[in-house]
């Protein structure tokens, strides 16, 4: 499907304009990604929490920029609507600009999604604005930075007000076209979504976002091990895959499936 039936990056900036309160959620593969695409969502990311929920590792700084490009590529050929915007992994961007513009150039060029996500402000400020120069759209991400997980000695909310404000000022002028907030005083949430014009996009930060995003496995009540406050699950599959699968399983042992209806005559 050509891609540009979907919503643009100009179209989801304006969103905070036009009062349109936007919904993203992750995805990491082809099927879900047309599931949670089917039902309008305004973004998708491929998030690289897929370290975690699809790949079971403790943070999210393993996962590498192919394993991230993969999963993109069988996101990006299933989506139709929603803008698809891919995690760029750590370190791919840290190694200076040009490294992160090639970094960033092979997800755009491989994927066929649209923007890309980097952790930081004030100190990804000029990395942010190498990348939109090149013609890469750029989301933000401020607050908790799950990449910075050791330096911060855990997954803290963060409260430092003057630097929160800074890093998402320095976002903005940076030319990113939106950021994700995560983990912050609804207040200071409040505060960035007021003063600056691209559109916020919450995690753990609150009401007052012009938008909110959640990993989908949480969601759908999926997700084994710890659940932030922040999560609401809005199924509870992990029970219903259980009750599936042990039905399967008690049938095939008790000869109840397959019924001979069920095969070829
Ligand atoms: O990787 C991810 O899923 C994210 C969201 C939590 C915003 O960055």
């Amino acid at each position: 499907m050509p891609s540009s039936r979907r919503i643009t990056v100009p179209e989801f900036s304006s969103m905070k304009v036009e009062g349109h309160r936007i919904s993203m959620l992750t995805a990491y593969d082809y099927t879900m990604a047309q599931l949670v695409d089917s039902s309008g969502i305004e973004g998708i990311l491929v998030g690289d929490s897929m370290s975690m929920v699809v790949q079971g590792h403790e943070t999210t700084l393993p996962v590498t920029l192919d394993e991230i490009i993969y999963h993109a590529e069988m996101v990006g050929r299933a989506v139709e609507h929603a803008l698809v915007i891919v995690d760029m992994p750590f370190p791919s961007y840290h190694l200076g600009n040009h490294k992160a513009i090639e970094n960033a150039g092979r997800i755009l060029k491989q994927t066929r999604c649209q923007a890309v996500k980097l952790e930081g402000g004030t100190d990804q400020a000029e990395t942010i604005a190498a990348l939109v120069a090149a013609g890469i759209p750029v989301m933000a991400h401020c607050g908790l930075r799950p990449q910075n997980v050791h330096q911060l000695g855990g997954y803290r909310v963060q409260r430092n007000r003057e630097q929160l404000i800074a890093d998402a000022t320095a976002a903005e002028q940076a030319g990113a076209f939106a950021m994700v907030l995560e983990c912050i005083p609804n207040e200071v949430a409040r505060v960035i979504t007021e003063k600056v014009s691209i559109p916020t996009i919450g995690i753990g930060a609150g009401p007052h976002c012009d938008g909110q995003v959640l990993v989908l496995n949480d969601l759908l009540g999926i997700t084994s091990g710890y659940i932030p406050k922040f999560v609401k699950a809005y199924a509870d599959l992990k029970s219903d895959i259980s009750r599936a699968v042990t039905q399967y399983r008690d049938e095939v042992r008790e000869g109840q499936f397959p019924e001979k209806s069920d095969g070829y005559q």
